[in-house]
């Protein structure tokens, strides 16, 4: 245990790569961490939570990354797609539940083109102007995220999943890589979205060096938002047999992110709640400021089978965020409805 580190990570903002790896790979500092990344918040958001409105709009993907659910060679995932009126009414009911953020998500689905989608974001713009309207929808050409950007899209979450490319070769297919996936963050970031990124933590074959070059990307990258949680087994993916990653190193993570990132928006990760009962609400301690409720239709929230046993899958929307509310306020925070745009120093 070496004294002061913590308090230097607080004040600096960043540590030798020698000194994340001691806080990364002991248990010793947690308190002080997490009291630190609560403090940093406190300053930074007092006891606001932003809510962000989860349109799962399809499972369809045409990629086959070895730790995901929704994967193209699943063949035992029922595959559904939102129709453009099935999303406008998700959001006018999220719109009534107070959500200002819309989130569409969706595997990489070659059935919505760029006009299709164009066409969805331009509807929810004009109806809903003061709404901000997020993709995640993968890796896209230039062009395309320019398209989206144009149509109305202010932001971006496109997690780049581990920043180590020799990592992220065994997470996913040859047709797929790193490099990519930092060439579509850099891109965003220049259109002018507001971008969001992560990883997961205790993915197969992750290091605590690979941890540390996650957090010297995002250094580099300077994202808006940072999604992480910790990776979960799936059955019916190339990874079965490896064990999920933890809660603990999660919330560890979390709040390292806390200190290097004060301004960041950080969500308490649907992953986090589902691998421990009361994940999110530990995930708002260790620093986090975002929670993600679902708002798709619950015809189709089990088929968005990224991991095992995901919560909320059963729950109307607006009992998610009845749910939501009360988990933030018995952590000791309160939900704001406001858009909740970073604010940088
Ligand atoms: N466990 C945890 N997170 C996962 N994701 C995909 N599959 C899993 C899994 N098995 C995460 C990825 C992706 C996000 C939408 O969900 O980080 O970017
Ligand atoms: Fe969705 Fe609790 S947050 S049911």
């Amino acid at each position: 245990m070496i004294n002061g580190l913590i308090d230097k990570l607080k004040t600096n903002r960043d540590l030798s790569d020698d000194e994340l790896r001691e806080i990364i790979d002991s248990g010793d500092y947690d308190g002080e961490l997490r009291a630190a990344a609560d403090e940093v918040r406190r300053a930074h958001y007092g006891d606001k939570v932003f809510l962000r409105g989860l349109i799962e709009f399809t499972n369809y993907c045409k990629n086959n990354c070895y730790y995901c659910g929704i994967r193209a060679g699943n063949p035992t995932a029922e595959r559904y797609r939102l129709t453009k009126e099935q999303i406008m009414e998700c959001c006018e009911e999220g719109y009534a539940l107070g959500y200002r953020t819309f989130v569409l998500q969706g595997g990489e689905d070659p059935y919505f083109t760029d006009d299709i989608l164009c066409d969805i974001v331009a509807a929810i713009r004009k109806k809903y102007p003061d709404c901000a309207i997020t993709l995640s929808i993968g890796e896209k050409p230039r062009e395309s995220y320019q398209r989206y950007f144009d149509a109305g899209a202010n932001r971006f979450l496109l997690r780049h999943e581990t920043a180590n490319p020799a990592h992220y070769a065994k997470l996913h297919p040859d047709n797929m890589s790193s490099e990519n996936r930092k060439r579509c963050l850099r891109d965003l970031k220049e259109i002018g979205y507001q971008v969001g990124s992560g990883f997961m933590v205790g993915s197969p074959y992750q290091t605590t060096d690979d941890l540390i070059a996650d957090l010297r990307f995002l250094q580099e990258l300077q994202p808006d938002m940072i999604g992480i949680g910790p990776y979960i087994t799936h059955a019916a993916t190339p990874f079965r047999d490896m064990p999920s990653g933890s809660a603990e190193l999660t919330l560890r993570m979390l709040s390292i992110l806390r200190l290097m990132f004060p301004y960041a928006l950080l969500p308490a990760t649907t992953a986090l709640g589902t691998i421990t009962a009361d994940g999110r609400e530990q995930g708002l301690k260790a620093g986090g400021n975002v929670v993600m409720p679902n708002l798709s239709p619950v015809s189709v929230r089990k088929k968005y089978d990224l991991y095992e046993n995901k919560i909320c899958t059963g729950e109307e929307s607006a009992q998610c965020r009845g749910c939501l509310e009360r988990r933030v306020k018995s952590a000791g925070y309160r939900v704001v409805t406001d858009r909740g745009d970073v604010r940088r120093p």
